[in-house]
């Protein structure tokens, strides 16, 4: 199995930590023994679930609070990892814009392809060596089913999940053999503050509450996927169906299909 026992000097390390996805995937880690890297912007919140998963699971959760988007601090992390006993590394955090291109900030575009492409890259590239050497590690990246197709007024982040996901499957196959396992998160809809950081308030209301799942789902089907060695977790029905969709539907239909749902989204 490639990720290892707990064991006291050995972590896990989540980025994202401090919402969503990255909480969920924190607390199930600590349920199973791990001790956990917590890395975000909110300090506080990192700080208070640190506290929480130690009190409940004994566990160590150490807080980095970084800017993954900030190309040095992210050096200082990536090179301490690289010295440490990372049993698991979970590149989770991340965001999405919505609109024209052309329109959109440039500076939050950068920093988007920054923490959803570029920081996974780096950070992974940190602990591969050392997995491999001890013969034992896991990779998560967590895409979405938006990097398996266009995403016209939501470009930069379908092409950054495109990446993720492309990432996440190459190193699946390209560790097999090594102890160290690669699986990629692709979700659907997931009810997080997903829709406010991407601030676009009304994009929870474009899909129901049927069609997503919860966090915790999200998270539990991605630790159970890394256990097993799985290449790709997509949690839920409605996220099967649109990975289904989106890798076996002609681009030429695709294309404005998907300009005409994002053009909705506002
Ligand atoms: N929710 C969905 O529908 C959905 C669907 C498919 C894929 N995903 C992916 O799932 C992952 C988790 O998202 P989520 O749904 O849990 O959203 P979320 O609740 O908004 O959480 C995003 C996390 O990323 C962190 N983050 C954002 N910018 C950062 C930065 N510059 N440096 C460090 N950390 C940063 C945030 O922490 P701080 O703000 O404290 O830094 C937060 O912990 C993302 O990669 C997202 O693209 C989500």
């Amino acid at each position: 199995m490639s990720l290892p026992t707990p064991a006291p000097q050995s972590r896990v390390v989540v980025t994202g930590a401090s919402s969503g996805i990255g909480v969920a995937l924190a607390e199930g880690f600590a349920r199973r023994g791990h001790s956990l890297i917590l890395v975000a912007r909110r300090e506080d919140r990192l700080r208070e679930l640190a506290a929480r998963l130690h009190t409940r699971y004994n566990v160590a959760a150490e807080v980095r609070a970084i800017d993954l988007s900030d190309r040095l601090r992210r050096a200082e992390l990536a090179e301490e990892l690289a010295v440490s006993d990372i049993a698991a590394l979970c590149n989770n955090a991340g965001f999405a814009s919505y609109g024209p291109l052309a329109e959109a900030d440039p500076a939050r575009e950068a920093q988007q392809v920054e923490l959803n492409a570029v920081a996974v890259h780096d950070l992974t590239r940190a602990v591969l060596p050392g997995m491999i050497q001890r013969g034992t590690g896991a990779i998560l990246i967590t895409g979405s089913t938006a990097g398996n197709q266009p995403g016209p007024n939501n470009a930069t982040y379908a092409a950054t999940k495109a990446f993720a996901n492309t990432l996440a499957e190459s190193l699946h196959s390209e560790l097999a053999g090594t102890g160290v396992s690669a699986t990629l998160l692709a979700p659907g809809p997931v009810r997080t503050e997903y829709a406010e950081a991407a601030q676009v308030p009304n994009l929870d209301r474009l899909v129901p509450d049927a069609l997503s799942v919860s966090a915790e789902q999200a998270a539990e089907a991605a630790i159970t996927g890394m256990i097993a060695g799985r290449r790709r977790v997509v949690p839920g029905a409605f996220a099967k169906v649109q990975t289904f969709g989106g890798q076996h539907s002609p681009r030429w239909l695709l294309g404005p299909l998907l300009r005409t749902v994002y053009r909705r989204v506002n």
